[in-house]
């Protein structure tokens, strides 16, 4: 048995006999009523921008629907988000899915190894249990977006840009040196959209010379930290590209060149003496801005709005002892899985994602 299962059956044992202390961060009814349509949301940490998008589209969405969400906030802490998923199963009476965003892949196993024995669906979005781990139970779904895909547009975005503004290239070299801010090492995000970016723009004759390559875990502050140690160092006249694994560090760049006094809001196109091309994904409000206002060249829509949708449309397929097709969830699904397509976004075509 391996530790995170160990961890796991004590953890339900101890649960089981505690009766269940759900610690729910939001708001959560007070009982919960079988006859209500209430469904568990588990995810990894709200304090992750992106997520707390979701989230907030969940809700919406959700609501909309007169279904009821009781969220809980793992805080990126696997032991908490295991003891939640268990609590919430023992009081799970009526057998409605839970829908997990997994602290990690093993985590995401354990869950679903006990979602299986409480016959109980479950639906898997943003972090991906391994096709196995999926494939071993008949009631697991996983709803997200193809990684490399989003890394692809990241390059499409970085070479018209360069193309556009040959002067980005800012000592002459005929080489692009760059930032790559990532996100956690063991996230798919990570490598596939890191690698995708680097392969596709090498392929296709873009010389890359990489300055730093750095983990900052998808988060603002981390990144901001990164991007000022380096311009402590002297570094940032060195940098002609950020390209950032998501938006909210490259926010966090943002901030940093912002108090170097680069990236001032509608800096001249053409002026790069203080300019350095920012590119993020999710497409954040706020990147969003930060698009417009050009001090970010482009992101990538990791469409939570869609992701949400299909999430509830599998749990109302369930709820209403419905089957669950192509036609009822809008995508086509491939062994459970259902692939949101990315959407590239410049300032050409922002007020379609707006
Ligand atoms: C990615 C997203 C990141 C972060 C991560 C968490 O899809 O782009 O911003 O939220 O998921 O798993």
């Amino acid at each position: 048995m391996s530790r995170v299962s160990k961890l796991f059956t004590a953890v339900a044992a101890a649960a089981t006999l505690a009766c269940a202390a759900v610690v729910p961060t939001q708001a959560a009814p007070a009982a919960i009523d079988a006859n209500s349509n209430s469904i568990s949301v588990f995810y990894y940490s709200l304090n992750d921008l992106f997520i707390n998008q979701l989230s907030a589209a969940l809700q919406d969405r959700a609501l909309a629907n007169g279904i009821k969400l009781r969220q809980y906030d793992a805080n990126d802490d696997l032991m908490r988000q295991i003891s939640q998923i268990q609590s919430a199963l023992v009081i799970n009476k009526d057998g409605a899915p839970i829908l997990v965003n997994p602290v990690d892949t093993q985590n995401g196993v354990a869950a679903l190894r006990a979602a299986r024995q409480n016959k109980v669906p479950i639906v898997f979005f943003n972090r991906k249990p391994s096709d196995e781990a999926l494939s071993s139970y008949e009631d697991a779904w996983y709803v997200g977006s193809n990684p490399a895909n989003s890394g692809y547009y990241q390059a499409e975005i970085v070479m018209d840009y360069f193309k556009a503004h040959p002067e980005a290239d800012r000592n002459k070299d005929g080489v692009i040196s760059y930032v790559m801010l990532k996100g956690e090492p063991s996230h798919q995000d990570t490598s596939l959209r890191s690698n995708t970016f680097v392969r596709t723009l090498l392929e296709d004759g873009v010389k890359l010379k990489p300055i730093a390559s750095v983990n900052a875990n998808w988060s603002q502050n981390r990144a901001q930290n990164e991007i000022s140690t380096l311009a402590d160092r002297g570094q940032l006249e060195q940098i002609e590209l950020i390209v950032s694994n998501n938006d909210a560090m490259a926010l966090g760049a943002i901030n940093a060149l912002q108090a170097e006094g680069y990236n001032i809001p509608n800096t001249p196109a053409g002026d790069h003496s203080k300019y350095i091309p920012v590119v993020g994904i999710d497409a954040l409000p706020q990147a969003l801005d930060a698009v417009e206002r050009g001090t970010m060249i482009g992101t990538v829509l990791n469409d939570y709005t869609a992701v949400a949708d299909v999430m509830m449309r599998i749990t109302e397929a369930y709820l209403n002892g419905e089957q669950i097709t192509d036609e009822v969830l809008g995508y086509t699904t491939h062994e459970h899985i259902i692939d949101v397509p990315y959407v590239k976004v410049t300032n050409e075509n922002i007020s379609e994602v707006r």
